[in-house]
């Protein structure tokens, strides 16, 4: 029925002996493949590239995890072409036929579950547990989709004696998909099979860090029966094909999830009606935030700290839904901040792959020098309460956590996408939300209380797309949680949920008089 809940796939458990023990294999098997070349996929076919660029272990950068051939302008206007070649026969394809395709996928991602997270792990640096639960999100968006695709393709009549009116959906044309690299599976995938569902043919750009993991997804769509020029693998430099992509004439949408400064250029790029272009482009973009947590003075500490913590440094803090900010009323602020820097000095700075690690590297050399930048900044802004030092032999930044940080402080405001923490004091529970809602962002806030009228303005007063009382602020379940902000965030859509793929169609209606 329309509110049955969508039922989500259950992550590994990795109390089980048998799961630690297929997670080793799978980890000693992918370290076998290390260092292949993948090539962009376009048209059904594998096409070698002049251009190879290495995609390395974060934790370890000298360890590459493969060789990927570079799409430029000339591999662009092919994947293009192959695209719009493919269109008219899979915008008549039957929405069945297209959930088919997803089912399937979602099937080979379950059967290589314990695999595609070892190329996770390895290739952008995440720890186990989050590299599984990343894969069970790109499982469940395949489904999910599926789901809600069969129950829009319904579409609904309206018939009237001598007049019948038939209402329907169908694919806009060709999506460009433009993914990020923290979560190289999941969005990725979320984006990718949504645009395919609808019954758009595809383009994948994936982030460069993150190429390999995108080229598994590539060989599980191709497993899944996609027909050739439905979808494209689309590796290459983004500065030069992003924008291109972009603005070509016959692109349709580009879905887009990262930073805010490239979501805003491309929502202006495909403003503008191109020579040739007969259509107005849409744009899906998913963008950054600076999401606070509020704690009040009757918040129960333990699971504040648990709580920020995680939300705070899981990933090293490289999620739009992390943590940058704890508004802290000023009763409990001593006490909180204490027990929070105690907590943060017992995290584990290490490489992914090892069991003990909760704070792996982040993504890249340049990554770590803005974030080190940052820290530079907040020194002059704030006070400095804890700096955890890192290993050298990757691309690791120690948690760092700023007290007394003023609202308006630079580290307060902008996104730095690292484990770099601003606590804020406040003086009433109304600052604590003012302060909240002082940023140009509104993607997740949290807020730890037990007093009821606080939560209830809280829901009503943070402006955010994902509100979470009580607990930590990411790791958004796809039915039980859909996900976007809106503000600066993004375009108000949210993945994982029933708006989601209305956005990648075009409603039609047929009326007939009889
Ligand atoms: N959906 C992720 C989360 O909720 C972020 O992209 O953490």
């Amino acid at each position: 029925s329309e509110d049955a809940p969508y039922n989500n796939v259950a992550n590994t458990d990795y109390s089980q002996v048998t799961a630690r023990e297929q997670t080793k294999q799978a980890l000693q098997q992918v370290r076998q493949e290390l260092g292949k070349p993948y090539w962009p996929w376009i048209a059904g076919q594998a096409m070698i590239t002049d251009q190879i660029q290495a995609s390395v272990n974060p934790s370890q950068p000298t360890q590459v995890i493969g060789q990927v051939g570079q799409a430029l302008i000339p591999q662009t206007e092919r994947a293009i072409k192959a695209a719009a070649t493919a269109m008219a026969s899979w915008q008549n394809t039957s929405a069945q036929e297209r959930v088919m395709h997803l089912r399937r996928a979602a099937d080979l991602m379950e059967q290589r579950r314990h695999e595609l997270a070892a190329w996770i792990v390895l290739e952008v640096g995440k720890v186990l547990p989050e590299a599984d639960a990343e894969v069970s999100e790109a499982i469940d968006f395949c489904r999910y989709y599926a789901d809600e695709m069969e129950r829009l393709s319904a579409g609904y009549q309206r018939d009237l004696p001598g007049e019948t009116n038939r209402y329907a959906y169908r694919g806009r044309g060709i999506v460009v998909v433009i993914a990020p690299w923290n979560f190289p599976l999941a969005i990725a995938t979320g984006m990718t099979v949504a645009a395919l569902v609808t019954g758009n043919c595809t383009i994948l750009k994936p982030a460069a860090p993150a190429t390999v993991v995108a080229a598994k997804l590539t060989e599980i769509l191709v497993e899944a029966g996609f027909p050739a020029g439905v979808y494209q693998y689309l590796p290459g430099p983004g500065a030069e094909i992003g924008p291109y992509l972009t603005r070509h004439p016959q692109i349709h949408l580009i879905a887009f999830t990262g930073s805010q400064a490239v979501g805003s250029q491309i929502y202006e790029d495909a403003a503008v009606l191109r020579p040739g272009q007969t259509h107005l482009k849409r744009v899906i973009a998913e963008m950054g935030g600076k999401n606070a947590i509020i704690i009040d003075q009757s918040a129960d500490l333990d699971q504040a700290i648990t709580g920020v913590i995680r939300s705070a440094f899981g990933y090293s803090g490289q999620k739009c839904s992390a943590c940058s900010r704890v508004i802290v009323l000023d009763r409990i602020y001593d006490t909180f901040l204490k027990r929070l820097v105690e907590a943060a000095k017992s995290l584990n700075i290490g490489a992914a792959d090892q069991a003990s690690t909760t704070v792996g590297p982040v993504i890249t050399a340049e990554v770590q020098a803005k974030i080190r930048d940052y820290i530079a900044l907040g020194k002059t802004e704030a006070k400095v309460v804890l700096e955890r030092t890192a290993p050298e032999f990757g691309y690791f930044v120690g948690p760092v956590i700023f007290s007394e940080v003023p609202p308006q402080a630079q580290i307060a405001q902008q996104e730095i996408f690292g484990p770099v923490l601003s606590v804020i004091r406040v003086q009433t529970f109304e600052d604590a939300i003012s302060v909240a809602n002082n940023s140009p962002y509104a993607l997740t806030g949290g807020l730890y209380s037990r007093t009821p009228s606080h939560i209830e303005f809280t829901k009503t007063n943070f402006e955010v797309g994902n509100l979470y009382i009580n607990r930590s602020i990411t790791g958004a379940i796809v039915d039980r949680q859909p996900f976007g902000g809106f503000k600066c965030s993004g375009v108000g859509s949210k993945a994982g949920g029933r708006d989601y793929l209305m956005q990648f169609m075009e409603p039609r209606v047929v009326t007939e008089n009889i």
